[in-house]
């Protein structure tokens, strides 16, 4: 049991802190869980200050063996936190003293917490980032999956929410993994960005010891140093660029499940929603809710805004620390918890909807959807587009008239806009023949949609970010 009553900062202060101030900066109750993290760095800091003729061989061996005594005993659940400690830092060091004696106040020798928080909390985000990285590229797997079987399955494409062109599933679907294919990307980005090590900087002006910073980053599986203290202390913007990306990822994600609410409402009645991932209703016997995918789009909100918070956190921050930048936890925590949840749901959702290719394919139909086919074909015929434009509005405004198709149109009738209309350009407007003019790349029509499908498969067998290696 640690002894609260000597806070190692203790010796400049006569009186002991106010209790509600106490409470008001102990973080221990959120930054407890870095604590894998918080011995990781302390173990590499160990071998560094040994390195550096700090610490004798045998007083290093003491305590990384010490630390990772105390990592046992938290795991186990052994361990208890105490409010008086502050944070997960001392906390620790008043186990590792409990557990090894007086040799355990040496570790923190040439470090502060300043340092050491910096450290830990890149240690966590970079382990977020490839968790995340892995459960997008799971997701995408499923999508191109899904895909690959949808891709002469015609539905109805919008702009404005009104029926545009006809599109084949498999291409929407794959819209879904180019979404997410750049957010995987920029996870990457961010990944890189934050695999520097703080370590060295101590407190504000670098350590005061010779520990060579490039041998505790080896260790750590660092990729390069932090190159100045200031900064390295300070600037929590690895943190703010990982919840930038999250942001990014969830509006994705919302867009995702807002689609497919859509989809599953009877109005469409596009996709039915296995019971495993629906709710009920306590007043409305009927009713199959969407619930989880409502959430995904709810919580979205959540991720934005911690953004918006840690942006906020580090807007008039002067130079190094500021306490201010404990804050900066929660909201990433939160971020990377929630987004890895949502991701997993969808993942699920996606995996499990069933379409009704039959309902979509009626849709694809519907609302004049080849007109811009009729335009086409009347290009193809030596008409200019502009005109061909205009005269398939007339037919269009004709059709919606008689409260016909166009392919059931009275040929004579349709003569009347141009004469280079005839009936087999007219039987000639279906979805099918749509999608299929559209077989560039990037386009809808199955061929194309194959090929990407072939492509994205490619993309994903490089598997998701991968941990550095840690000696
Ligand atoms: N709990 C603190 C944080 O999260 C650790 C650093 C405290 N440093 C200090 N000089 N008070 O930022």
């Amino acid at each position: 049991m640690p002894d609260s009553t000597a806070k190692p900062w203790a010796g400049r202060f006569a009186r002991a802190t106010d209790s509600e101030v106490e409470a008001f900066t102990a973080s221990v109750h959120f930054d407890g869980c870095l604590y894998p993290y918080d011995i990781q760095g302390s173990q590499a800091h160990a071998r560094g200050l040994q390195r550096a003729g700090v610490l004798t061989e045998e007083e290093c061996k003491t305590l990384v063996e010490g630390l990772a005594q105390v990592r046992a005993r938290i795991d186990a659940g052994e361990a208890e936190w105490d409010p008086a400690l502050e944070d997960v830092h001392m906390n620790i060091e008043a186990m590792l003293v409990a557990e090894v004696g007086e040799v355990g106040k040496k570790l923190h020798t040439g470090r502060s917490r300043n340092d050491q928080v910096a450290t830990d909390l890149r240690l966590y985000a970079r382990a977020a980032q490839a968790q995340l990285d892995a459960e997008a590229h799971a997701l995408q797997s499923v999508l191109v999956e899904r895909a690959k079987a949808e891709t002469e399955t015609l539905m109805a494409g919008f702009t404005h929410l009104q029926t545009a062109q006809p599109v084949t599933l498999g291409h929407h679907l794959l819209a879904w993994y180019e979404m997410l294919k750049r957010d995987r990307q920029r996870l990457a980005e961010a990944f890189r960005r934050t695999n520097t090590l703080p370590l060295g900087a101590a407190a504000l002006a670098g350590s005061g010891y010779p520990v060579d910073r490039q041998y505790v980053a080896e260790l750590l599986g660092f990729d390069s140093l932090c190159d100045n203290s200031l900064d390295a202390v300070s600037d929590r913007d690895f943190a703010v660029e990982t919840c930038a990306v999250l942001s990014l990822l969830m509006v994705h994600l919302s867009r995702m499940a807002e689609e497919i609410v859509l989809w599953a409402s009877p109005a469409f009645g596009w996709v039915d929603l296995p019971d495993e991932y629906c709710t009920g209703s306590s007043l409305m016997p009927q009713k199959k809710n969407p619930d989880a995918l409502e959430l995904i789009r709810g919580k979205s909100a959540r991720v934005c805004g911690h953004l918006q918070a840690l942006l906020m956190l580090m807007k008039a921050q002067p130079m190094a620390y500021n306490r201010d930048n404990q804050e900066d936890k929660e909201p990433l925590f939160d971020s990377v918890d929630t987004a890895l949840a949502c991701l997993s749901i969808m993942r699920a959702v996606v995996q499990a909807m069933e379409f009704d290719r039959e309902r979509l394919k009626v849709a694809a139909a519907e609302g004049y959807s080849t007109a811009t086919d009729l335009a086409d074909a009347l290009v193809a015929r030596g008409v200019a587009f502009r005109d061909a434009h205009h005269i398939t509005g007339q037919v269009v405004a004709h059709a919606v008239e008689c409260g016909l198709t166009l392919d059931a149109l009275n040929l004579e009738e349709v003569q009347q806009f141009s004469p280079a209309i005839d009936a087999e350009l007219l039987s000639s407007l279906t979805p099918e023949r749509s999608v299929a003019a559209r077989g560039l790349h990037g386009g809808t029509a199955p061929d194309a949609v194959r090929a990407r499908v072939t492509q994205a498969q490619e993309e994903l067998s490089v598997g998701p970010l991968a941990m550095p290696e840690q000696p």
